[in-house]
């Protein structure tokens, strides 16, 4: 992996303990680089009311928001169950694109030496209603 997105991987990687996913039995952890140099991580957490089950990406963003955090410079996801690298989905691809424009790096994983690196424009192409984020314009 990039030595950039290396430390973060191994945060986001370290999140997973936290990961509470009794029910998939697969953990997810997410670090997001903040554009002060903070990393804030989130981890999934599930229900057994399934649907209510909430993404690490999207535990990770609503956590920085709290600290006050809106701008971010990288999203790096660890998924150290699966056998291949799993990418956003569809849901938190579209919370991701509130706060992040379509240039910044996306990288996901299940481990350092099997990982994909994407952007959020390419996870997202033809970003609807773009220009409507409270965020991104300013
Ligand atoms: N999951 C994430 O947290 N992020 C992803 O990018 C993929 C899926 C979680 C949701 C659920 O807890 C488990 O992984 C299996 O889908």
């Amino acid at each position: 992996m990039q030595p950039e997105y290396s430390s973060l991987f191994d945060l986001a990687l370290e999140a997973c303990e936290h990961s509470y996913a009794p029910y998939s039995k697969f953990r997810v952890g997410a670090a997001l680089l903040c554009e002060d140099g903070s990393v804030i991580t989130g981890v999934n957490v599930e229900n057994r009311s399934y649907g209510l089950t909430i993404c690490a990406e999207r535990n990770a963003i609503a956590a920085a928001i709290t600290a006050g955090k809106k701008k971010f410079k990288a999203l790096v996801i660890a998924t150290p169950d699966a056998d291949y690298p799993v990418s956003p989905c569809g849901a938190c691809r579209q919370v991701i694109s509130e706060f992040m424009p379509p240039s910044a790096p996306v990288v996901f994983g299940n481990s350092q030496n099997s990982y994909m690196t994407s952007s959020v424009g390419e996870l997202l192409p033809h970003d609807a209603l773009h220009e409507l984020s409270g965020e991104l314009g300013d």
